[in-house]
């Protein structure tokens, strides 16, 4: 089955922050655990470069729209690839390609009869790339988000007829259910919609920086349509020669934040019907990371830098923190001392000493051979149906919840170690076959929730699963008892060492 799955195109008016990394490892995760289960995956993220946010930061720093999209898309771009992300594609909306398709898609809207030229008077903010209503100003008109004084603009625009939507989308809302996950999400999505909407502006003629209107080239494209596109026309021309939308669209799931949902949840899926073409499966919107109401910590300063934690501790640190801590859809604080705990705690203690003992134990009681050997019946229980709801839990986004599935069995096999005392096992000749279930047992235990937190930790569960000998990664390979034993072990330096503190301070 196809597998779409996008990130929020990025504006490169600022640099990559934590939040930016977060959506995108969670994207990841999501990606890559469909691959395990086979599925057809195409994962996009990319940058958002249109609009008045870039042109007046690039104005700031006396710079061109154009050099500063230039310089933050490989920020950008790097950010992906650093915290291992296996996107398919990273589109810029300056691509020659995408802002043809842009005009297309657009020009077919208008030719529907959704656009009409009218005047727009109210409270536009250059910051957020958006109008305000009167309601929504603070004290001396000012925008409630960036607080900067909003002039009361007039000029001639072209409107997308979004009030004509209204009933369509009160339609799809009850018609599926799921539309926009979490359920809070969906309830203030649809409650915005029937509040009443109003036409709003497809086009600016004030600026430059953007998709010309192909039936007046005086107007730019509202940058919010040029960029809630990229989702559609990225798949036309990511494959040079080959138009993947018959493959992949319409979009599995679009993830966010719950700063955008208002986009998403209603502009994009009437102008995807105004042209005519199929709305996305599902708009999966978490919370924000709290970042900055935290206490000094020696090593990591006050604010979790996710380059500094990833040189310092490695991606997949990051990545497994982030994942496990704030429950995906909620908004959580992030922290350098909760970060730390989590990385001494669970990785090195509970999941990385795991895996260094069961190698240590195997070679050295069994000349480095995992004995093949009968399950133990307590934990073929606990780990029956564990597939399953993982698979569950990633059918709802829920990764967090996904994690949490696992990682009760990475601790159980800690108990179970704590219980059987291999160490004790081997000093009795009496208790071989005993010592081979053992050892066979945290060696298919480990084995299994390797393969399930691959999508979390690929590096280290691919190191790991290298180190147990059997390095099928696919996920009809989670089920204990999968594995019989048999195989020759390698070595394994510790996956999540000691970070000295000093190096980093
Ligand atoms: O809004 N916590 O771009 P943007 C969690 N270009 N996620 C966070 C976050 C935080 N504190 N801060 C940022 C735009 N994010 C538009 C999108 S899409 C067609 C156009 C993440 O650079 C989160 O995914 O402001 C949020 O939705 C996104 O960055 C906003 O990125
Ligand atoms: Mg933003």
């Amino acid at each position: 089955m196809a597998y779409y799955v996008t990130t929020p195109i990025y504006y490169v008016n600022a640099e990559p922050h934590l939040g930016h990394a977060y959506t995108t490892i969670a994207a990841d995760v999501l990606a890559r655990h469909m691959r395990q289960r086979g599925e057809d995956v195409f994962f996009l993220t990319g940058t958002d470069e249109h609009g008045e946010p870039v042109a007046l930061a690039a104005e700031r720093l006396g710079t061109t729209p154009r050099e500063l999209a230039d310089r933050n898309a490989v920020r950008f771009r790097d950010l992906a690839q650093q915290v291992d992300a296996t996107n398919d594609f990273f589109i810029r909306t300056s691509d020659e390609q995408h802002v043809a398709a842009v005009q297309e898609v657009l020009s077919r809207v208008e030719r529907g009869g959704h656009v009409y030229l009218g005047t727009y008077e109210g409270w536009y903010c250059p910051r957020c790339a958006d109008f305000k209503t009167e309601g929504e100003l603070i004290d001396g008109n000012r925008c409630p988000i960036h607080k900067i004084e909003l002039a009361l603009e007039r000029e001639e625009n072209y409107f997308f007829r979004l009030a004509a939507f209204q009933e369509p989308l009160e339609r799809l809302y009850a018609e599926h259910r799921d539309f926009v996950r979490p359920e809070n999400r969906y309830n203030e999505a649809l409650a915005f919609i029937r509040q009443g909407l109003n036409d709003i502006s497809l086009s600016r003629s004030q600026l430059t920086w953007g998709v010309p209107v192909p039936w007046d080239e005086r107007h730019v494209f509202y940058v919010w349509f040029d960029a809630l596109l990229n989702y559609y026309t990225a798949l036309t021309y990511a494959r040079p020669g080959e138009d993947l939308t018959g493959r992949f669209w319409p979009a599995t799931v679009h993830v966010m934040a719950k700063d955008i949902l208002k986009f998403h949840a209603v502009i994009w899926p009437a102008l995807l019907m105004a042209a005519e073409l199929e709305v996305p499966k599902r708009l999966f919107v978490h919370g924000y990371l709290l970042m900055e109401e935290e206490k000094m910590s020696k090593s990591l300063g006050n604010v979790i830098d996710p380059f500094q934690v990833m040189e310092l501790y490695g991606t997949d640190a990051l990545r497994y923190y982030l994942m496990r801590e704030v429950s995906f859809g909620q908004d959580g604080s992030v922290s350098p001392e909760g970060f730390e705990t989590r990385y001494t705690t669970e990785l090195a203690n509970e999941y990385g000493n795991l895996a260094s003992r069961t190698l240590a134990m195997v070679a050295r009681y069994r000349d480095g051979m995992v004995p093949a050997g009968e399950a133990p019946e307590a934990l073929v229980r606990d780990f029956a149906g564990l597939d399953e709801r993982v698979r569950e839990r990633f059918d709802e986004v829920a990764v967090t919840a996904a994690l949490d599935e696992i990682w009760r069995l990475v601790r159980r096999l800690n108990q179970y170690v704590q219980d059987e005392a291999p160490w004790q096992l081997a000093k009795d000749d009496d208790a071989a076959d005993r010592l081979d279930q053992v050892l066979f047992a945290l060696a298919e235990g480990l084995r299994v929730v390797t393969v399930l937190l691959h999508p979390f930790v690929p590096e280290s569960a691919e190191r790991l699963l290298a180190a147990l000998g059997d390095e099928d990664m696919s996920l009809d390979r989670a089920r204990f008892g999968a594995g019989s034993g048999g195989t020759r072990i390698g070595e394994l330096p510790p996956l999540f060492p000691r970070v000295a503190r000093a190096a980093a301070a």
